[in-house]
């Protein structure tokens, strides 16, 4: 597990120590208490991912050369050909992936021709047909960003029927999948961050600030509605789940007044936000489970004459740079960086140590970092 962490870590190493430089509080997330058995190896080893991770970074430097002068020989990726499959290109977030995924594949010696990156338009059938195309085009590797995460058996199968390796990206097949892949041997892994631990930073973002400013009508309740993504999604399940547990955990009471499905989308939550507002002006946090969404409900928040940080408080999921000029600008109050540099190179990396032979583990995690006002220019500096 440790070695193949090791270059996922860099960005993610270097982007911690930096905050930590700029005053950020560095919490982990809570562990969760209650955990379905099944998932309690994998929990164990996202644990010492997060240890790992401080230990790690005074050894990544040296790791990275090493992996730097084995790349650099490996000349044959240049005849490689990759496959991406992305859920949908009208998504913020993943532009962002995509691009620097496909940047990066390119460092690593991989010829822009031989990278097809498509869209699968937010269609499972459209995603399943571009899949099979691949395999008859004869691609050596597939990088995979499922429309529903509950196709994944069937998209494996058909993958590694053709015997081609998958990394999958951002939308994380369940426990029984991914146990599958393990029993079996077969080369498909994971790349990504576990969602729980950004529900739980955007909820300890408002539980830092304290409960006297939070609870702005003082009956000691916080009143919140929930904009949710796509809730076929773990990462919508659990931001939703996680961030108001952050603030029971911490011993405060809530008072959810509305809980909609935005599906990640900017237009839509703003249409969603500017109706719960209507209908509960005594809303003291709206919680989105992605900037793109929190984007659109700052819209209707200003529209309705509030004021984020003094009448309203507002939180997101991604660090776009668009949110994250709003939390410096005091218009959001945090967002969670959603780290795609680190995600896009790990799954890069995964497809190389798949095609060089050196292999992968069957789950490859990264970290997501809390963003307020203390640090949310360093991480913007940090993206540029
Ligand atoms: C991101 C969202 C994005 C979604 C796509 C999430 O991890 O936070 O912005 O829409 O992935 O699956
Ligand atoms: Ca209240």
């Amino acid at each position: 597990m440790k070695k193949k962490l090791v270059s996922l870590l860099t960005v993610s190493a270097m982007t911690m120590s930096m905050l930590a430089g700029c005053g950020a509080s560095g919490s982990q997330p809570a562990a969760p208490s209650s955990e379905p058995a099944a998932e309690a190896s994998k929990e164990e080893a996202k644990a010492d991912t997060a240890t790992d991770a401080a230990t790690d970074a005074a050894t990544a430097a040296e790791s990275v050369a090493e992996t730097a002068t084995a790349e650099a020989g490996n000349a044959d990726l240049a005849d490689k050909k990759v496959g991406v499959c992305i859920y949908q290109f009208a998504d913020n977030f993943m532009t962002l992936f995509r691009t620097e995924l496909e940047n990066y594949l390119i460092a690593q010696g991989f010829t822009k021709e031989n990278i097809t990156i498509v869209d699968g338009a937010n269609d499972q059938a459209t995603q399943t047909n571009q899949i099979q195309n691949f395999i008859t085009q004869g691609v050596d590797v597939l990088i995979i960003n499922p429309v529903n995460s509950s196709s994944a058996a069937t998209i494996t199968d058909q993958v590694v029927g053709a015997n081609i390796p998958l990394v999958y990206i951002n939308r994380e097949p369940d426990a029984d999948e991914e146990a599958r892949w393990d029993s079996n041997g077969w080369d498909v892994t994971y790349v990504g961050c576990d969602a729980r631990q950004s529900g739980t930073m955007q909820g300890e973002i408002l539980v830092d600030m304290g409960q006297e400013k939070i609870d702005l009508n003082k009956d000691g309740k916080i009143q919140y509605i929930m904009i949710e993504g796509d809730p076929e999604n773990v990462d919508a399940q659990y931001r939703t789940e996680f961030s108001v547990k952050a603030l029971e955990d911490a011993g405060w009471t809530v008072d959810e007044l509305d809980d909609q499905v935005g599906m990640w989308d900017q237009a839509t939550a703003q249409q969603l936000v500017a109706n719960s507002l209507s209908a509960h002006p005594e809303t003291e946090v709206v919680f989105c489970n992605n900037d793109a969404m929190a984007l659109g409900a700052l819209q209707s928040i200003e529209a309705a004459g509030r004021k984020v940080n003094e009448d309203i408080y507002l939180v997101g999921v991604d660090a776009l740079t668009e949110a994250l000029e709003d939390v410096i600008a005091g218009k959001m109050t945090g967002t969670v960086f959603n780290d795609h540099i680190a995600q896009s190179h790990g799954a890069a990396d995964a497809a190389i140590n798949y095609l060089t032979g050196a292999g992968n583990d069957h789950y490859i995690g990264c970290d997501y970092v809390k963003v307020t006002t203390d640090n949310a220019q360093s991480v913007l500096d940090s993206l540029k």
